[in-house]
């Protein structure tokens, strides 16, 4: 089957790109806040998806629930994808795609390893390689840092003390020097393979690193944190900003091979040595 089209967010003004990494950032963050500050004491599991490990609470219901009146507020005529509610299709060509807490699991066990991931796209991102991010942020409460980007302009990170800094990936190529992060489905015979890739990894590579939010993973790629990332079972809501994180920092984002867009068949993401070294042992 040949692969769809990826549309060209170069096409959207430079001017309305780094509008649009700011409104990125401002419902990112504001989303986090709520969610790191109203966390119930006894926060427990509304319902699950789909398995019984794909888990909800009521404040990754919450989290999309404000994303989602904000972007009617702020952006009435752009469609958008969220995690929890699916799409609502607008008429400006632009489709906001949030994951509204990235790293339930962590949530749910209060470890720190969540975020909130906003993004705007261009084309369709219900259709694997048919979109492509113009602007998007991941913010991480627990730690108060946002990753941010917008397509052509570089990517960038906001410490919790107002420092900027800008985003570079890691030059590493050497397979027994890299730093590998990935993670695993909620499916459970789909994990049976990816024990396999990872018991066959293991002893090639400098460590491996599974924190539990595929957004943060690809931000840490971006920061030059860990050397690649790889994971199958990703959804657009859970790559859209990071991806843009990667390549803005000077990263590859690819599927099984250069040619193939990122998706639920599998996301490399890595600097151009670590990202082909990892695509040759997969
Ligand atoms: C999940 C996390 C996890 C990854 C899963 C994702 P969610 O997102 O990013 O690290 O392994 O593939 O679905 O469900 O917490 O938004």
């Amino acid at each position: 089957m040949p692969l769809p089209t990826s549309p060209d967010p170069l096409t959207i003004p430079i001017g309305e790109r780094a509008e649009l990494e700011a409104l990125a950032i401002r419902l990112a963050e504001e989303a986090g806040a709520l969610v790191r500050d109203q966390r119930p004491d006894r926060l427990g599991v509304q319902q699950t998806k789909s398995t019984d490990l794909d888990v909800v609470t009521v404040m990754d219901q919450r989290s999309e629930q404000l994303l989602r009146e904000r972007l009617a507020e702020l952006r009435p005529d752009d469609g958008v994808l969220g995690e929890e509610e699916g799409v609502t299709a607008g008429s400006s060509g632009l489709t906001w795609v949030v994951d509204p807490i990235d790293g339930t699991v962590n949530y749910l066990y209060d470890l720190p390893g969540y975020a909130v991931s906003v993004a705007v796209v261009v084309g369709d991102p219900t259709v694997e390689g048919a979109w492509a991010p113009v602007a998007g942020a991941v913010h991480v409460p627990r730690t108060g840092e946002t990753f941010h980007a917008h397509a052509g302009g570089g990517a960038r990170v906001r410490l919790a003390g107002g420092l900027c800094g800008e985003l570079s990936v890691s030059d590493v190529a050497d397979l027994g020097a890299t730093l590998v992060a990935t993670g695993f489905a909620y499916d459970r015979e789909v994990r049976v393979g990816q024990a396999e890739i990872v018991a066959r990894l293991l002893p090639q590579v400098r460590d491996i690193r599974r924190l539990g939010a595929a957004a943060v993973d690809l931000c840490h790629v971006a920061a030059g944190r860990v050397d690649v990332y790889y994971e199958r079972g990703c959804h657009a809501w859970d790559i859209a900003a990071g991806m843009l994180c990667v390549t803005e920092a000077g990263g590859v984002v690819t599927g099984a091979s250069r040619e193939q867009p990122p998706g639920e068949s599998l996301v490399v993401a890595g600097g151009r040595g670590a990202h082909q070294t990892l695509l040759e042992h997969l």
